[in-house]
C-alpha cells in the first residue's frame, strides 16, 4: 500500500434521458461486477435521469427483464439530475450525446464552479465501440434493442471497472 492520496474514481453516476431503461441497467450491471470485485462498500454507484417523467417510477419492465436473465437484479427508482450530483460524484457518465449536451447545460447553470466531477460518454468506455460513442435509446423500439444496449452496458462496465480498481 503506497501513501500516495487515491487518483482512481470512487463514484460514478450513470445518466440517460429517463432513467428507466438504459441507465439503470448500467447501475445494475456495474453493481455487480463491484461487489463481485469485493469493492461494493467502497463505491457510489448510481443512476438519474435529464428527464423528469420517471422520477421514482421502478426501471421499465424490458431493461428488469435482460437483467434478469443475465443475473442481475435493478433496484433502483427514478430521479432526475439535480446540481449536487456534479460535486458528489467523481464521475457522470452520458448514455447519448443529447444526455451529455443536457448535462453541460445543468453543469454550467446550476453547479458553476462547484462542479467537480467529470462528464463523459459511457461508451468512451466500451473497447467495441468503434468510433460509435452512444448508448442508443430503446425505449421505442422492440425488445431485441434491450439485448444490444445490455451487451454495451457490460462491456462498458467492465473497462469502468478496471479504472475504479486502478489503485
Ligand atoms: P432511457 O429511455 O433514457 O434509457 O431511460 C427512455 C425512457 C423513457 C422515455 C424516453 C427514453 N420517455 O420519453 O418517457
Amino acid at each position: 500500500m503506497s501513501d500516495e492520496p487515491r487518483t482512481s474514481p470512487r463514484s460514478v453516476l450513470f445518466v440517460c434521458l429517463g432513467n428507466i431503461c438504459r441507465s439503470p441497467l448500467a447501475e445494475g450491471v456495474f453493481e455487480q461486477l463491484a461487489g463481485e470485485a469485493g469493492l461494493q462498500d467502497e463505491l457510489r454507484i448510481d443512476s438519474a435521469g435529464t428527464g423528469s417523467w420517471h422520477i421514482g417510477d421502478p426501471p421499465d419492465p424490458r431493461s428488469i427483464e435482460v437483467a434478469q436473465r443475465h443475473g442481475v437484479e435493478l433496484r433502483s427508482r427514478g430521479r432526475q439530475v439535480s446540481a449536487s450530483d456534479f460535486r458528489e460524484f467523481d464521475l457522470i457518465l452520458a448514455m447519448d450525446r443529447s444526455n451529455l449536451q443536457e448535462l453541460q447545460q445543468i453543469r454550467d447553470e446550476l453547479a458553476q464552479d462547484e462542479a467537480t466531477a467529470k462528464l463523459r460518454l459511457f461508451r468512451e468506455f466500451d473497447p467495441e465501440a468503434d468510433g460509435d460513442l452512444e448508448v442508443p435509446d430503446p425505449y421505442f423500439g422492440g425488445p431485441g434493442g434491450f439485448d444490444t444496449v445490455y451487451a454495451m452496458v457490460l462491456r462498458g462496465c467492465r473497462e469502468l471497472l478496471a479504472e475504479f480498481e486502478r489503485d
